[in-house]
């Protein structure tokens, strides 16, 4: 099924980490759209998941000399989705122009290939601690959810449910009021001011502390936290994006970033990502509506929602419709 979403058609959509593309054409679910990516020695690329010959999955196909050739016939497509061979045709008969894949914007960063099914010229959100000096990145992902995306979004987002559904590891249960706070907008999205956040052990050294949160979200579906620890100015992040994948099952990424040394293993760090991840999991699963409700009258929000609200005003505004009610 195929939900019109104009906006999120135009979005650069997570589809695969960089690191699960290589040689063989693969096929991935956005927004229930069938999309073939592969690797050739120009980059990445994005096609409809559908030869024009005879539908067939183009993904069972191979990549030969920096085409996607089709299983079926051996059709040959470039990288501008052109066909460049027909071996059912005499040679010196000229291939058909409407012989062509439909491409999609295609990109490989921060980690990960994108697509966009729209707009292969849409802007990127801003990332300056992937890839700069003094920032170690790691990649986190996938984890497949059973909903949609803006209830994953909003989970990330949710200041409130540290110190309970993370007790013991985000928060502490004597410390679950969050303090007053705004939310602004900035040229790159919106941001919250610094959240205090009392954490029973957020530097690895066995002191229970203050932390200081700040939350961005910088596209529908992408958006972002930064811990700050005041007395070593260490900071962490984490970057959160999720690809709609049919109409009920959403995937998760992230990037964590961390401008000093943990003293752990990108395993290790990715295990307790997954692990907090599995606290959230079935909540998110289990909240109903499972169309985030965009009217603010809908659900009873309270003060530290605020971030949450500033995101369901923002998907409001941009009118994102997929996963929104
Ligand atoms: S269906 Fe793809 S070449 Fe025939
Ligand atoms: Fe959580």
């Amino acid at each position: 099924m195929i939900v019109n979403d104009a906006v999120l058609h135009n979005e650069w959509i997570v589809a695969c980490r960089a690191q699960d593309l290589q040689e063989k054409p693969m096929q991935v679910l956005i927004m229930g759209e069938r999309v073939v990516l592969f690797r050739t020695g120009e980059g990445v690329h994005a096609f409809k998941d559908l030869c024009v010959h005879r539908g067939a999955a183009l993904s069972q196909g191979c990549v030969k000399e920096g085409k996607l050739v089709c299983a079926y016939h051996a059709w040959e497509f470039d990288a501008s989705g052109a066909c460049a061979s027909i071996p059912q045709l005499p040679k010196e008969q000229a291939i058909p122009t409407k012989a062509r894949a439909i491409t999609y914007g295609c990109e490989e960063r921060y980690g990960f290939i994108w697509v966009n099914l729209g707009q292969a010229d849409a802007p990127w959100f801003p990332f300056p601690e992937y890839g700069a000096g003094g920032w170690r990145n790691v990649v986190w992902g996938p984890q497949t959810v059973a909903a949609k995306p803006p209830r994953i979004v909003e989970n990330f987002l949710d200041v409130g449910h540290l110190a309970i559904v993370h007790e013991g590891y985000l928060g502490v249960e004597t410390h679950t009021e969050i303090g007053d706070y705004r939310v602004h907008r900035v040229p790159e999205g919106i941001r919250s001011e610094e959240i205090a956040i009392f954490q029973p052990d957020p530097d690895g050294s066995g002191q229970a502390k203050h932390v200081y949160y700040t939350y961005e979200i910088a596209r529908p579906l992408t958006v972002k936290f930064t811990k700050r620890d005041n007395e070593t100015d260490h900071l962490m992040s984490i970057v959160l994006t999720v690809q709609p994948k049919d109409a009920d099952t959403s995937v998760a990424y992230g990037v964590l970033s961390f401008n000093y040394d943990p003293g752990l293993t990108d395993e290790e760090i990715t295990s307790f990502q997954d692990m907090i991840f599995a606290q959230d999991k079935p909540v998110v699963e289990n909240q109903k509506p499972e169309d985030l409700p965009l009217d603010l009258q809908v659900e009873l929000s309270l003060k530290c929602d605020r971030v949450s609200i500033a995101y369901r005003q923002y998907l409001k505004e941009l009118g994102v419709v997929w996963g929104t009610a």
